[in-house]
C-alpha cells in the first residue's frame, strides 16, 4: 500500500513486520532454524523435488534444497502480497517512480521491452531511450569495420564496468570480432598502464562510461588514457566515446562522440543501454539484440507468471526468509562456468549497493536485517578454498550453484565432471555423512541439513541465456527489496566514503592532518612518507 505523498510521488511505507505473514513467519522461524531437517522432507515429501523447482526462461530453478516447505512458501507469498509486489512490480515494468529519493524510474526493464519485444514506448522518454539504444548498436557496427581500431578499451566503474566486463568475459565464443576489448575501472594504475603496454595509440579507441561524468576514477583513467594518446599526436576528441547521462558534460570536457544513457537507468542495471557498447563490439548487434531478448523473456516471465512458479518472485523470498528470518549473514554463489567467473563480483554490486540499507523508502529504520553479505568463486576452484568451511563450518551458509548443461569447448573428460561436482557438491551439502569405521569421529562427520540452490541453463551459456541469468538477478533483488520496504536503486551509502577521499587528498598534498582521529593521521602521515621515499 502507498500512502505518504513525497514530491508529488506516492511512497511506499508499509513496514514488513506489521503484516500478519511477517509474524506468522516469526513464529515459524525457530523451527527450521534448529529442527527442520532436509534429509527427512525429501522423505516425506516425495515430490519436493518437482514442488520447489521452477521452469524460467533458459533454465530450470532447483529451491528444493533450501530450508521451507509448503507453510513457509505460502507465509512469504502472502507477505509478498501483503507488501504490494505485484503493483510495485507493475510500476517497475511500466517504468513509472520507483526510486522515491531520486524521484525517478527505474527503466531496464521497460527500455527492453520496448526495444525487443515491439512493445510500443509508453512515453517520449522512453521512444528516445531506443532511439539512443539504436545509436549505440550503430557505433558498435561502425567500430567494428574500423580496420585502424585493434584495440578497444572500456573506461567505467562499478555499473558502469561490472555489466560489460562480465558479459564479455561469459560470451567469448559469440565474440564477431578479432579487436581485442580490454575493460579497466581500478583507480589504481597498475590497471590502466597494463592495459596500455599491451596497445599502440594510432590503433587504439576508448569509451568513457560513467552516467555521472563525475566519478573520479573513470575521469581520472581518461584523463591519463587521454595523455597517453596526446603523447603520439594524437586528438582524444578522434578516439574517445563517452557514454553518460551528462552529455554536456562530456561535450564540456572536449569530446564528440557522446552516446546517451537514460538518467532514470541506474548504473547498475545499464548494461542494457549504451553502457553495453563493448558487448555490441564484441558480439555484434544480432548477438546484443540476443541478449537483449533473453532478459526480456525473464521480464515477461516476471510479468506474468503465478507468483508461486515466478522464479525472481521465489528467490526474492528465499533471501528474505535467509537473512530476516534464519538470520543468515551471507550468501554464497559458485557459478560452475569459469566464464561465470566474475559473476560473483557483478552480484555483489547488483544486490548488496541495492539492497544493503537499513532505511525504508519512507526514512524510518528498519529493525531487521536486510540484504546477506555475499561473496563466492568459480566451482571448481572454490572447492579447492572455501567449500571446507561450507561443509563443516559453524555457520549455515546457503549456497548457489550456477551451471550451463552444455559446454563450448571441444575437450573431453571436462563438462561431465564439472556438473557432477556441482551436483555433488549440493548433495554432499545436505545429506552429511557419518564417519565410519576406521575414521575419525568428529574430522571425519558432516553435520548436512546445508541449504543450497541450483540454477542449471538449459543449453550453453549464449547471450540469451546470460541475459536470462541476469534479468532474473535483477528482479530477484527487486522483490526482496520491495518486501524489506527499501528503495533498491539508490546507494547513498557511497557518498561519505567519496567526499573523505576528497579530503584526504587534499591534506595529503598539503601535508595537514590537524582535526583527524589519530589513526586517519598517521595512516596518512605513513603513507604520505612512504609514497615521498618512492617517488
Ligand atoms: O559508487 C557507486 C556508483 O555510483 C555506482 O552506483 C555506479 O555504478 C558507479 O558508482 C559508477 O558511476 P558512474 O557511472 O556515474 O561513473
Amino acid at each position: 500500500m502507498a500512502n505518504q505523498p513525497f514530491g508529488g510521488t506516492a511512497v511506499p511505507s508499509l513496514n514488513p513486520q506489521t503484516t500478519p505473514a511477517w509474524q506468522a513467519l516469526e513464529r515459524l522461524a525457530g523451527h527450521y532454524a534448529h529442527q527442520f531437517d532436509l534429509r527427512q522432507a525429501f522423505t516425506t515429501e516425495p515430490k519436493r523435488f518437482q514442488q520447489h523447482s521452477v521452469r524460467a526462461p533458459h533454465m530450470l530453478v532447483d529451491l528444493s534444497k533450501n530450508l521451507w516447505d509448503e507453510p513457509v512458501v505460502e507465509q512469504l507469498l502472502a507477505l509478498a502480497m501483503q507488501m504490494d509486489l505485484p503493483e510495485r512490480r507493475s510500476q517497475l515494468l511500466n517504468g513509472e517512480i520507483v526510486n522515491h529519493t531520486e524521484q525517478q524510474a527505474a527503466v531496464h526493464s521497460a527500455l527492453r521491452l520496448s526495444f525487443t519485444c515491439g512493445r510500443a514506448p509508453a512515453s517520449a522518454a522512453m521512444a528516445q531511450n531506443c532511439a539512443d539504444l539504436s545509436a549505440m548498436l550503430a557505433m558498435a557496427e561502425t567500430i567494428r569495420a574500423d580496420a585502424t581500431v585493434h584495440d578497444v578499451v572500456h573506461i567505467g566503474i562499478g555499473g558502469s564496468s561490472l555489466g560489460p566486463e562480465l558479459a564479455l568475459q561469459a560470451l567469448r565464443p559469440y565474440w564477431r570480432t578479432q579487436q581485442r576489448i580490454h575493460v579497466v575501472s581500478n583507480l589504481d594504475g597498475h590497471d590502466l598502464a597494463e592495459t596500455l603496454a599491451q596497445c599502440h595509440p594510432a590503433h587504439t579507441l576508448f569509451i568513457a562510461a560513467s552516467k555521472s561524468w563525475s566519478t573520479f576514477e573513470t575521469l581520472q583513467n581518461l584523463r591519463s588514457a587521454s595523455g597517453w594518446l596526446q603523447q603520439s599526436g594524437i586528438n582524444p576528441a578522434d578516439r574517445v566515446v563517452a557514454i553518460t547521462a551528462k552529455p554536456n558534460a562530456a561535450q564540456a570536457a572536449g569530446l564528440k562522440h557522446i552516446l546517451r544513457m537514460p538518467a532514470d537507468l541506474g548504473g547498475r542495471y545499464s548494461l542494457w543501454s549504451a553502457v553495453g557498447l563493448p558487448v555490441a563490439v564484441a558480439i555484434g548487434e544480432a548477438g546484443f539484440k540476443d541478449l537483449l531478448a533473453g532478459a526480456a523473456a525473464m521480464d515477461d516471465h516476471f510479468a506474468q507468471a503465478p507468483l508461486a512458479a515466478n522464479a525472481p518472485v521465489l528467490l526474492g523470498l528465499l533471501d528474505v526468509w535467509y537473512s530476516s528470518f534464519l538470520r543468515m549473514p551471507s550468501r554464497c554463489v559458485v557459478p560452475y562456468h569459469h566464464r561465470l567467473r566474475r559473476l560473483p563480483a557483478y552480484l555483489q554490486q547488483l544486490d548488496m549497493e541495492s539492497n544493503g540499507k537499513t532505511v525504508r523508502q519512507n526514512g524510518s529504520a528498519v529493525e531487521y536485517a536486510t540484504a546477506m553479505a555475499l561473496w563466492g568463486e568459480a566451482g571448481t576452484n572454490g572447492q579447492h578454498a572455501f567449500f571446507q568451511w561450507l561443509h563443516q563450518g559453524a555457520q549455515r551458509t546457503p549456497v548457489e550453484f550456477v551451471a550451463a548443461s552444455q559446454a563450448e569447448h571441444a575437450l573431453p573428460g571436462h563438462h561431465t565432471p564439472l556438473l557432477a561436482n556441482a551436483i555433488a557438491q549440493a548433495q554432499a551439502l545436505m545429506l552429511g555423512s557419518k564417519s565410519g569405521p576406521g575414521q575419525l569421529p568428529g574430522h571425519q562427520d558432516f553435520s548436512g541439513n546445508r541449504p543450497s540452490t541450483f540454477l542449471l541453463l538449459d543449453g550453453p551459456l549464449s547471450p540469451p541465456a546470460l541475459g536470462a541469468l541476469l534479468a532474473l538477478y535483477e528482479h530477484r533483488t527487486f522483490v526482496s527489496g520491495v518486501v524489506w520496504g527499501i528503495n533498491s536503486f539508490d546507494q547513498w551509502g557511497v557518498e561519505l566514503g567519496k567526499m573523505l577521499a576528497k579530503d584526504i587528498l587534499q591534506r595529503a598534498s598539503g601535508g595537514h592532518w590537524q582535526g583527524l582521529d589519530a589513526s586517519t593521521a598517521g595512516l596518512l602521515s605513513a603513507a604520505c612518507v612512504t609514497s615521498e621515499a618512492h617517488s
